[in-house]
């Protein structure tokens, strides 16, 4: 038995991240393991921590991130440790930074722009390429990375208006092969997005057939989250049973006045299917979405804030109706001369956001875009959001609930092997934070902000945030998934 902790929390309200109740002890760390939990009053650390009471609980795990950039040109991480995230999920909706085997065209097919619309960093032949260079370099946080099935098609096809022919699709198949033994965790798609519209379900299908023999997860920004979704939902779940592997509905929500309310229906939907296939969710806490702009989805909208410009970067975080009379122009002609650019769009009803962050199955996500000029809020606000402004706030449901949203369910879904829990002999990733404050403070009007009511963020045992800022510390580590974690 060791004496001396490597750090030792003092006076915690321990919140393990399984939804289980609160309960009061110490917790010590060594190395980059809790080692013991429970009434540590006779020991001591080297670094000793009081929470006099506050929360101590697993670090968050971001379900939903497009951070494959962000670990390598912004390695602190944030946006991400600012809120207690200490672990990310990327390669979503179908946008990996690698494998890119040939030149990226320019300019950056869009959506693949959100991660770099210059494509200097598209740079990674293949998937073992870039998970070594985040290996060299580590980041702040651990990430566990998906492919992304654009990105497939975009270093493969040279007509993405077409559905990928046999040959196309088994030098996809073989790229997913390569980045599966590499240590990605799975496949996403983005099928809502231009480059990926054209591809057959079968094209999915067939493209993801090494998922099964790794224990691979197929994550999913839906064809249609509008007038469709019940029938985006059906092709997902087809798609899952047809490779055998779990599926993830990336940012679940229905979008457009016409279907407000609609997530009733769609999370019935989603639970009777559960009980036939393993199906998971995330959810990020807003009612806008963000993406790259498009006339399509301002049409669609309530109102429309511009997040990056590449042709007018004065207008970074501005409202396109202002815009458009600045310019004097018509809307649909401001977003022609904006373009490329991104976007907020409000175009969801905060019941159904409710609805969907309160069903069971549901873990948090930000979606966050890092490298816009004026991102969304849910970038640096997300975690913060749920357990401030729809736990403490709101009510809607405990803070144990809250926390298991995005620790303990998110680890258990994704096969992560010994985090997203408090106990003795898993990973020290844990969030220390004051429940009472916590919450986010980015805003559409100022959406760069650091959360309130974080104290101090580990990540492996080392220390990242602490007292509103980073350490410089970069512990973190690429995550696999184990599989029958589901
Ligand atoms: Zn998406
Ligand atoms: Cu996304």
């Amino acid at each position: 038995m060791q004496d001396t902790f490597d750090i030792l929390v003092r006076n915690a309200e321990i919140v393990d991240g399984t939804g289980a109740p609160r309960f009061a002890g110490d917790i010590g760390i060594s190395g980059d393991r809790i080692a013991r939990i429970g009434d540590l009053a006779g020991r001591s650390g080297r670094t000793e921590i009081d929470l006099g009471g506050r929360i101590a609980a697993p670090g968050f795990i971001d379900a939903h991130t497009h951070d494959d950039r962000l670990l390598l040109s912004g390695g602190d991480m944030a946006p991400k440790v600012s809120q207690g995230v200490t672990t990310v999920i990327g390669g979503n909706c179908g946008i990996s930074m690698a494998p890119m085997p040939r030149a990226i065209p320019q300019p950056v097919t869009p959506p693949l722009n959100l991660l770099d619309d210059q494509g200097g960093w598209f740079r990674f032949r293949d998937f073992a390429s870039y998970l070594q260079a985040v290996r060299a370099q580590p980041a702040a946080t651990n990430c566990a990375m998906l492919v992304g099935h654009t990105t497939l098609r975009v270093a493969t096809l040279d007509d993405l208006e077409r559905p990928a022919t046999t040959a196309q699709i088994a030098q996809m198949r073989a790229l997913v092969q390569e980045a599966m033994e590499a240590g990605a965790i799975g496949v996403s798609t983005g099928l809502f997005y231009e480059p990926a519209v054209a591809a057959p379900t079968e094209e999915v299908i067939e493209t993801c057939r090494p998922l099964k023999d790794f224990g691979g997860l197929y994550c999913t920004h839906m064809r249609d989250e509008a007038d469709h979704v019940i029938t985006s939902l059906e092709e997902t779940f087809r798609i899952g049973r047809e490779v055998g592997v779990p599926v993830v509905i990336s940012h679940h929500k229905v979008v457009g006045q016409a279907n407000y309310g609609r997530s009733e229906e769609t999370l019935a939907f989603i639970r009777r299917n559960m009980a036939l296939q393993p199906i998971c969710l995330d959810c990020y806490p807003y009612t806008a979405g963000s993406t790259v702009l498009s006339a399509d989805r301002a049409a669609t909208s309530t109102r429309v804030i511009v997040s990056w410009s590449k042709a007018l970067p004065q207008f970074a975080g501005r409202d396109l109706d202002a815009i458009a009379r600045e310019l004097g122009v018509p809307q649909d002609e401001a977003i022609r001369r904006l373009d490329p650019a991104g976007a907020i769009y409000f175009r969801m009803d905060e019941a159904d956001v409710q609805r969907i962050l309160q069903f069971d199955e549901t873990m948090i996500g930000s979606d966050g875009l890092p490298h816009d000029a004026s991102p969304h809020p849910r970038l640096w606000g997300s975690f913060p959001r749920v357990l401030g402004h729809y736990g403490r706030g709101l009510g809607l449901f405990p803070l144990e609930t809250a926390v298991h949203k995005m620790t303990g369910l998110t680890a258990k879904n994704f096969g992560l092997a010994d985090r997203g829990v408090l106990k003795e002999g898993a990973y020290a990733d844990l969030c220390l934070f004051d429940a009472d404050t916590v919450d986010e403070a980015a805003s559409y009007a100022a959406p760069i902000a650091a959360a309130r009511g974080i104290d101090t963020v580990v990540v492996n045992g080392a220390v990242v945030w602490r007292e509103g800022r980073s350490t410089g510390a970069r512990p973190g580590q690429v995550l696999r998934r184990q599989a029958g974690g589901h």
